[in-house]
């Protein structure tokens, strides 16, 4: 069953709704409560499909590029140098690069149970990406509105490549989402944005990894970047599913980091809020969480309250300089809004809001190479010589 998550009122897996035709709010997948044991996921592939049980989509349609079981790196260093238990989980290492294939599998599986033809979303860049992989995989038409001047080049590169029909909207992402959902109730696509919860279905297996990958524990905290606010949402939901199958006895305390041109959660929970106040002109570098209108707000809310967690935000050099750090101290390179999550957790250890010694789990949700004009342009350019001995003799030496 889907249900609305204000008024509780429950439609059926197979209609194609996006908010509760009663209240208007947003919807939630019931979770499917399977009899299984923890055991049965053991020899199983490292892929999000591990736990199929858990996912509400018929098993022989299933639309896969192998997304998920992605590092989960234990950051000694980094760690150290916060006087806290670091591990990141590098959604970068995903088929096209973002945590984004894991919603999206669960997404285009969806919509071939359906039957649909076309296929669509707004996005800020990484959506895009992974659904013009996932929709040629599926043999589905893809219509993707992006931002104008505002995708970093990458996933531009991604979404055009993989053969989307793709549009350039004169406005933010907000707008384009606006737009795309006209278009979907009209019933001219399948809209496959976060506000679609079968993305969240596939995303909250990132969950399921954290706890897996701790050796069936919660970390004290997961703290993630937050835009369309649907990922801390599916992961709060994921793991509360394990919480509930008795596989964990504890939960983990949810943390959204946002950009601070771009805030609307976190500025509602500084102000006890339940609800946002939308940010009209949302601003940042890391164009990922150039968000002012986040759909799932609702949802992210709840986690971080219910999961006694923060939220916070960080400036855009402060995004910068954690993007360097962690490349630069662990050798995990992503993109500018994953880097967030760093940010937030040295932001949150020099405040005092996070303990000395928590054992703390950062998703990091996209790849370096998403981005490479921001990358390139944060390093000194190559020094050009001749291939000449002496003439790298003397550059190496600095003589
Ligand atoms: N990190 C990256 C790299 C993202 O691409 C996004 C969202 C987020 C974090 C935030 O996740 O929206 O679930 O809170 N990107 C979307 C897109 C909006 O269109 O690719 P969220």
């Amino acid at each position: 069953m889907i249900r609305c998550i204000s008024c509780g009122a429950e439609y059926g897996l197979d209609e194609i709704i996006y908010t509760c035709p009663k209240c208007g709010s947003i919807l939630e997948v019931v979770p499917l409560r399977p009899d299984v044991s923890k055991d049965v996921f053991e020899c199983r592939k490292s892929t999000m499909w591990k736990y199929k049980e858990f996912m509400p989509v018929d098993e022989s349609k299933i639309v896969s590029l192998e997304e998920g079981g992605t590092p989960f790196c234990k950051c000694q260093k980094l760690g150290d140098e916060l006087g806290v238990e670091l591990y990141v989980k590098v959604e970068g290492s995903n088929p096209t690069g973002s945590f984004k294939d894991r919603g999206m599998s669960v997404g285009i599986t969806k919509a071939m149970e359906l039957g649909v033809d076309t296929v669509g979303c707004a996005s800020t860049g990484n959506t895009s990406a992974s659904l013009a992989a996932y929709a040629t995989r599926a043999g589905k038409r893809c219509i993707v509105l992006l931002p104008s001047g505002k995708v970093a080049l990458g996933k531009l590169a991604q979404a055009m490549f993989h053969g989307a029909e793709v549009i350039s909207i004169k406005g933010n992402f907000d707008e384009a989402l606006e737009a795309i959902t006209a278009l979907a109730l009209q019933g001219k696509l399948y809209l496959l944005n976060s506000i679609n919860p079968f993305r969240l279905e596939g995303q909250k297996s990132i969950g399921f990894e954290i706890v897996d990958d701790l050796g069936w524990k919660s970390p004290d905290r997961i703290i993630l970047p937050v835009g369309n606010a649907g990922n801390i949402s599916a992961i709060w939901k994921g793991v509360k599913e394990f919480y509930e199958a008795g596989f964990i006895n504890d939960l983990p305390m949810m943390t959204g980091i946002q950009a601070e041109g771009a805030a609307p959660i976190a500025n509602a929970v500084r102000a006890g809020k339940n609800e946002i106040v939308p940010v009209e002109n949302p601003e940042t570098i890391a164009t990922a969480i150039r968000i002012g209108a986040p759909v799932s707000s609702v949802k992210a809310l709840r986690a971080i309250y219910d999961s006694d967690g923060l939220a916070e935000t960080v400036t855009d050099d402060e995004i910068l300089s954690a993007q360097k750090l962690l490349a630069r101290t662990e050798g995990i390179g992503v993109e500018p809004a994953s880097a967030a999550s760093i940010a937030g957790l040295k932001k949150l250890v020099e405040t005092g809001s996070i303990d000395k010694g928590e054992q703390i789990v950062c998703v990091v949700t996209g790849h370096l190479l998403k981005d490479p004009n921001t990358a390139i342009d944060a390093c000194v350019k190559p020094v050009e010589v001749d291939a000449d001995i002496n003439a790298l003799l003397s550059i190496i030496t600095g003589k």
